[in-house]
This record gives C-alpha cells, structure tokens and sequence, in this order.
C-alpha cells in the first residue's frame, strides 16, 4: 500500500515536470539571461551586442552600471534588465535619499515608459558582504536598498520595478561539523543584518539575489571531485537526509533555501545573479569545461526539475556575455575570460540555450569591422635580448597576457613566443599604432599570423578611439576644404 503510494506520489512529479515542460515548449522559448560586463577596450557597439542577444534567445540582461549609451540601446527592446548601482555609490545613497531620489530619476524613472526600456529590478551594490570588503559596505547597504526602493515607488514604478541585492554566496554556509545543504544558515557576524534585509526584500516582493560558482569551488580546492562541479552525474553524490546532490549548484542552492527556511521565509524567491565557467587563465578554466558546465545548468535550470529541496523552474542569468580584458586579475586570471563571447563578439563554444538539442549554433555580434591583419612580434633577427624581460613586463602591464599563464591556451609557448604575444597584445590595444610597435628595437609588424591551434594571437577590432579619430579626421579635412571655397568665394567677389 505505502510502495504504491509513493509510485504514485514520483508518478504525480513526472506529470508535473513534463507538464511544466509542455508550457514551456508551448510559449516557444525557455528564458536565460545574461550578465553583460563592459570592463573592456574597446567596447562592442551595443545596439549590436543586444541584436546578438535576441538572435540567440537571451532575453534578460543584467548590467553592473547604468551607461546612457548602453540604456539608450536598450530602448523599444522587450529584453528584461537587472540595473545595477556600483558600490562606490552605497555610502552616498544611504545617507541622502535625494541623491537616491536622482539616480533612480536619471537612470530608471527616465527609461520606464511605454515603449522604453524594460527596467524589471534594480541591483543595489554587487557582492557587498564580500569578506574581502572588510564589512565596510555593512552599514550602507540596507539604507541604500531602502532609498532607492522608495524613489521607485514614489516615482510611481513600485510594482514593475524591485530593488534588491546581489549578494555572493558565502554569506551563508553549513557548520564543518554537518556540512549538508540542510544546515545551512547565514554567516553569524551578518545574521542578524541579512535577516532585515529579507525582511524588506519580502515585504516588498522582491527577489533574494545570489551568485552561485562552482567554478571557483574547484579552483580554490585541489581535493574537489570535478564531477561534482558539473551538471552530468557524480560518483560521489552527497546524501543529505532523504536527498541526493550530484552537484554543487543545488547543494549551494538548498543550503540558501535552508537558511532562508530557518529564518522563516520559506518561500522567498531566489534569483541566481551570476553563474558561469571561465574559458582560460586556469587549468580547469577551458572551452570544453566550460560548454559542459553552462549547457548543463540551461538545461538543469529550465527542466522544472529544481533542486532537491525546492522544486520548480530557476532563474539565472549567466555570467557572462563578453570578455572583459580590463577586469582586475586579483582573483585569478580567469576572470578576464568569462566570457560565452570573445572580445569580438564571436561564440567561442556552441551552446543551446531552448535546451532542446536543436543545436543551432550561437549566432555572433554582426557587423564587426577588424583592423589590418598585422600582428606585433620579437623580430627573430635580433640577437641582444638583455632588454627583453623589461620589455615584455612593460607590455603586459598595459595590456592583457593572462593567457600565457600555468595551464592557459598560450602557456605552451616558448620565451620568446611569450615576448610576441605580449608585444601583440600591447600593440593591439594601441590600435596597431606603428610607434608602439617598437619596445627598444625588439620588434617588429608581421602580416603572418603567429596564432597556432590553441593560443591566438587576436587583431583589434575597429571601434572605439580609433574611429572616432578618423571620423574627426575627416570631418576636420571637409571643414578645411568648405573654408578653402569660402575663402575663394570672397577673394573672386
Ligand atoms: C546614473 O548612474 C550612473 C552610473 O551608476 C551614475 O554615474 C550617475 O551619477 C547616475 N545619475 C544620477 C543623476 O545619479
Ligand atoms: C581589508 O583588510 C586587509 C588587511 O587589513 C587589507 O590588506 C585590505 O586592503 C582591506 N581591503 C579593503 C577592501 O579595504
Ligand atoms: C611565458 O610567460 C608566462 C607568464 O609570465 C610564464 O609562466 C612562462 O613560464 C613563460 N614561458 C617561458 C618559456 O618563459
């Protein structure tokens, strides 16, 4: 009787989720978002990136500024977007609700019209209870979420629009004596903050937002199973009561679900505001590793299935869109290469995004113009290479050599590819300017591509500075010739 029960209660469940899956499939397309980072040189236009994004399916962005440019893009677009307010601005927010009252006036009242920009949440801070931050965001944030939910409301935009906090995850954890999901609670130095915090966040209906990286699990433990990082089964699941975690993800998610449970807000919606696997900069960080963890989290996440302890669809929004080569690379190298998109807005991996195996392949950033195929290198004539240490530690810290690392694409090369790649790197970033091509006459412009199968040598694309000069550049010739006539004119009248 209880065997037949229980068939019928797992009968119940795969009506359910094939149910849900079946809503899904008649809407016509899951839903992923995305974390689109502009901490590069030079950007992508962005009217292009979000073209991108709708060719692809990604239908929410969540963006760590607010960018007039970037906004003004967005306009007429139905893509949903996460605003964020950086945490240099808490302080100032916290204290004067009027400087509140203004952000929120220039950067979301300003866009949030019929036909305008799709504003559904606003970001307040990134991370702020990171322990590196030595607590100093501590006292800010909570004022700050509650100045600027209340210039929204007050703005009239209260029930569209949620102020909320992207927090990272170790803000809670379980106790190393019963490390399960099921114990989880929330960090006690911030327990008591955290819980106000939700306390607003859930009284206004707005979402507890968390970013989630198993990624990172991995790298900063060399005991870590692999397995358990990814979304393909593990051979050492970790049992938890009734429940079975083959994965990280939803171990980490349930111990949130857990605090939140204890803390008495059962059904607090969650929203994972980053979750991604970097493409090089570590021995783990790779395109195949990273295809595995992101195709397995689409699907996992809009299966329905849900995690052990909360089922259900799960809302991510995955970082990230593009590289950012000027991301600080305090926390490891890889953090210049989280990107689904190369700098120039090509996919570096297939990924199907409905989760339905219709593999059709990412669809790139169009219309991206290249400078000339010329590439900066040692010239492999020279025979005093004394300068060259001073040389290459010059270019590299002006431009980007984090893939020549321990365990990246270029780390194969020998010292004197590592003094192209670095010369190359520098050179592109100036704009292939011929005068920084130099570095004490070590070397010289190619047209031969020094690229080999796993390290590429990249070429600038052609926005940005350079453009604009040479739009400046004209414009100033047409003048001078229009002031030419003119003179001629008045010299034959
Ligand atoms: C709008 O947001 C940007 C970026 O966060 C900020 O620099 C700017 O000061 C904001 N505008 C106002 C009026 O606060
Ligand atoms: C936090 O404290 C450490 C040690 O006192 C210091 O090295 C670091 O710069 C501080 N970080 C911040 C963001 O204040
Ligand atoms: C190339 O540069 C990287 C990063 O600086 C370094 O780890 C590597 O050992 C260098 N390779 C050679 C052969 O010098």
């Amino acid at each position: 009787m209880r065997q037949t029960r229980k068939v019928l209660i797992s009968y119940y469940h795969v009506i359910l989720n094939v149910l849900t899956l079946l809503v899904m499939i008649s809407k016509g397309s899951t839903s992923v978002g995305v974390n689109w980072g502009t901490m590069s040189s030079p950007h992508l236009p962005p009217e292009n990136v979000f073209q991108m994004m709708k060719d692809n399916g990604f239908d929410k962005v969540k963006l760590f500024e607010a960018d007039d440019e970037i906004l003004g893009a967005l306009i007429g677009s139905d893509i949903e977007v996460m605003l964020g307010l950086p945490n240099y601005m808490l302080r100032e927010i916290s204290l004067d609700p009027q400087a509140a009252a203004s952000w929120v006036d220039a950067n979301v009242t300003a866009y949030c019209y019929d036909g305008g920009v799709n504003i559904r949440y606003v970001a307040v801070g990134n991370e702020p209870f990171l322990q590196s931050y030595n607590n100093s965001f501590l006292p800010y944030t909570l004022p700050a979420l509650k100045n600027i939910q209340e210039a929204i409301n007050h703005a009239g935009l209260g029930s569209d629009v949620k102020a909320t906090i992207p927090f990272n995850a170790d803000i809670y954890n379980s106790p190393a004596s019963n490390p399960v999901p099921s114990a989880g609670d929330f960090r006690p130095e911030i327990h008591d903050l955290t819980i106000q915090i939700i306390q607003y966040l859930y009284s206004n209906d707005a979402p507890f937002v968390v970013n989630i990286y198993p990624f990172l699990s991995l790298y900063g433990n060399s005991y870590f199973p692999l397995d358990y990082a990814f979304f393909d089964g593990s051979n050492k699941p970790l049992r938890d009561g009734e429940y079975l975690y083959t994965n990280v993800f939803d171990a980490n998610f349930d111990t949130l679900v857990s605090s939140l449970r204890r803390a008495g807000y059962p059904e607090m919606k969650i929203i994972i505001g980053e979750v991604g696997w970097p493409t090089d900069g570590d021995k783990n960080a790779n395109v195949q590793n990273a295809a595995r963890f992101n195709q397995g989290l689409i699907q996992h996440a809009n299966s329905g299935v849900g995690t052990p302890a909360r089922n259900g669809l799960i809302d991510v929004y995955l970082f990230s869109l593009i590289d950012e080569n000027a991301k600080s690379i305090e926390p490891g190298s890889f953090e210049r290469h989280w990107g689904i998109f190369e700098y120039d807005g090509k996919p570096k991996y297939e990924l199907d995004l409905s989760g339905m195996q219709e593999n059709k392949g990412l669809v790139a950033v169009q219309g991206v113009r290249y400078m000339l195929r010329r590439w900066c290198i040692l010239n492999p004539h020279v025979k005093d290479l004394e300068e060259l240490p001073k040389n290459v530690d010059y270019a590299c810290s002006h431009s980007d050599c984090t893939s020549l690392g321990y365990g990246s694409s270029c780390n194969h090369l020998s010292a004197k590819g590592n003094a192209s790649y670095a010369f190359n790197m520098y050179f592109q970033l100036k704009n292939q300017n011929g005068w920084d091509c130099d570095f004490s006459g070590l070397a010289i412009v190619t047209d031969d591509d020094p690229s080999d199968d796993e390290c590429r040598f990249p070429v600038m694309i052609a926005y940005g500075h350079s453009m604009v000069l040479l739009h400046k550049t004209l414009l100033n010739i047409l003048l001078a010739i229009l002031e030419g006539c003119l003179v001629f004119l008045l010299v034959i009248s």
